[in-house]
């Protein structure tokens, strides 16, 4: 199958489809936030200088993140199929479906540590349900407070069952949502998660900007010093564009194959990518009022510290401390699970699609193996910690290696494709639905998909070198 001309893809009809426009939205927005704009984007904004790195995160989601979206979007919707087949389906007789295997696998290689971190989010809600998180702190000092919760994390994290255990559920629940299909489990869980997940935000958000001492921690975030900016920071906010807009390893090319033909891809990508930068900007108009106003050191934001040490510190402080602490969890959940879900999706199209299982057969095929290598990367913070790659251990090889060369490598592939490579108008033809929407902005788009960003990927790569 080539599809070009008038045909732009989509409808693939039956359940392998999003029925409404808000699920296309509610849908990519969920695997877009994840822990990359809740956890991650607070403590890259602290390291490289605050409004400095807000500004220009800005701008690389605007010149890279927007062309490199709408390109595995229209590679998705004209393919019709999961990353290697949406490739093979358009430019069959080429390797370019090595670049969709790429995707594939990495894909498989971020979940298996990314669903470590989800165990470790259900784990923290459940012992702020019960109240465990907050036994015996009572009544201590900051400093103290600071340690028992710090020992607890260690004592967690580097433990053997227990982490395992709650990984092991998360990836139940994952089940759970996936064999559901695209509409009935994706699409539905999306829709009522998301405004669950912006609610929560917004309530974050109110009490931190009233509390005393808020507007220095706003300043600190949204006053830009320019003498900050350096090609680390570029960087930096280079790569947290692609881990938090979700792209490079295959997740919106095979979301895009779900999308109705109707959808408007230009209006979707800048919708999901200003509301991400959205929830990274309320992530931080929470984090950084709270750290100045509970005078918190600022390199506490950094690493698993910021969500399992100070956070719960900063929630014993407050009244109905045990409740706050409810919410955040539940926020940090909603965000790891809507993630979790597409990260895995891209592996069990393929299997779907290239080996014609059904639905439960490809979830089961791809899930179960999980309950091991996720294991493996859990227990690389405990009895599994002596093996070690490149000085690092498996769970932080992976989340470097996948980060700093997979990612760059197949977002680089999928812009050369959608911009060199992909069949003469069907990429004109995914971006305008098929000449039904306005061209005016087409040359443009085509001229950073073909250009900017691969300059900009290039640049990446050099740097990680
Ligand atoms: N975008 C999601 C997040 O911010 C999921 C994610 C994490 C991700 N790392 C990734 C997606 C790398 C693609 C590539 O948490």
């Amino acid at each position: 199958m080539q599809t070009t001309g008038k045909d732009i893809g989509g409808g693939a009809g039956s359940d392998g489809q999003f029925k409404t426009k808000l699920g296309v939205i509610a849908a990519t927005l969920g695997s877009a936030v994840g822990l990359g704009s809740i956890w991650r984007f607070p403590a890259e904004a602290q390291q490289n200088g605050g409004g400095a790195f807000l500004l220009i995160y800005l701008a690389c989601v605007v010149v890279l993140g927007i062309p490199v979206m709408l390109a595995e979007m229209s590679l998705g919707r004209a393919g019709g199929a999961d990353a290697v087949g949406s490739y093979r389906n358009l430019a069959p007789k080429s390797r370019w479906w090595l670049a969709g295997a790429l995707g594939v696998v990495s894909s498989y290689l971020i979940i298996s540590f990314y669903m470590v971190v989800a165990g470790w989010t259900l784990q923290y809600l459940w012992d702020s349900i019960t109240g465990a998180l907050y036994s015996g702190t009572a009544g201590e000092s900051m400093t103290a407070m600071e340690h028992t919760f710090h020992d607890r994390m260690e004592h967690y994290i580097c433990s053997d069952i227990d982490p395992l255990i709650s990984t092991g559920f998360m990836i139940l629940l994952n089940i759970g949502v996936l064999v559901m299909g695209v509409q009935k489990g994706i699409e539905r869980m999306s829709n009522i998660l998301m405004p669950l997940l912006f609610a929560l935000l917004l309530i974050f958000c109110i009490y931190a900007m009233t509390l005393p001492g808020a507007a220095q921690g706003l300043e600190f975030f949204f006053k830009p010093d320019f003498s900050k900016i350096t090609w680390g920071v570029a960087a930096n906010a280079l790569g947290q564009t692609f881990f938090s807009l979700s792209l490079g390893i295959g997740i919106l090319i095979t979301y895009a194959s779900y999308y109705p033909k109707s959808t408007k891809l230009v209006s979707t990508s800048v919708t999901v990518s200003l509301l991400t930068t959205l929830v990274a900007v309320m992530m931080g108009i929470i984090i950084f009022p709270t750290v100045f106003s509970f005078n918190l050191d600022l390199s506490s934001l950094r690493g698993t510290t910021l969500v399992f040490v100070t956070l719960p510190e900063v929630f014993a402080q407050m009244p109905g401390a045990q409740w706050w602490s409810i919410l955040f969890f539940t926020l940090l959940l909603v965000a790891a699970l809507t993630s979790t879900i597409s990260i895995s999706e891209v592996s069990i199209l393929f299997v779907q699609k290239r080996f014609k299982r059904s639905r439960l057969a490809a979830t089961l095929i791809m899930m179960c193996p999980l309950f091991v290598i996720s294991s493996i990367c859990s227990l690389s913070f405990g009895s599994l910690d002596g093996i070690r790659l490149f000085g690092l251990n498996i769970f932080n090889f992976l989340d470097t290696f996948t980060n700093n060369w997979v990612l760059p490598v197949c977002a680089l592939c999928t812009v050369v494709f959608a911009g060199w490579f992909m069949p003469h108008d069907a990429l004109r033809n995914q971006i305008t639905n098929g000449g039904s929407i306005s061209t005016r902005l087409y040359p443009a788009i085509r001229f950073f998909i073909r250009w900017v960003a691969p300059v900009l990927i290039l640049l990446i790569l050099a740097g990680s070198i």
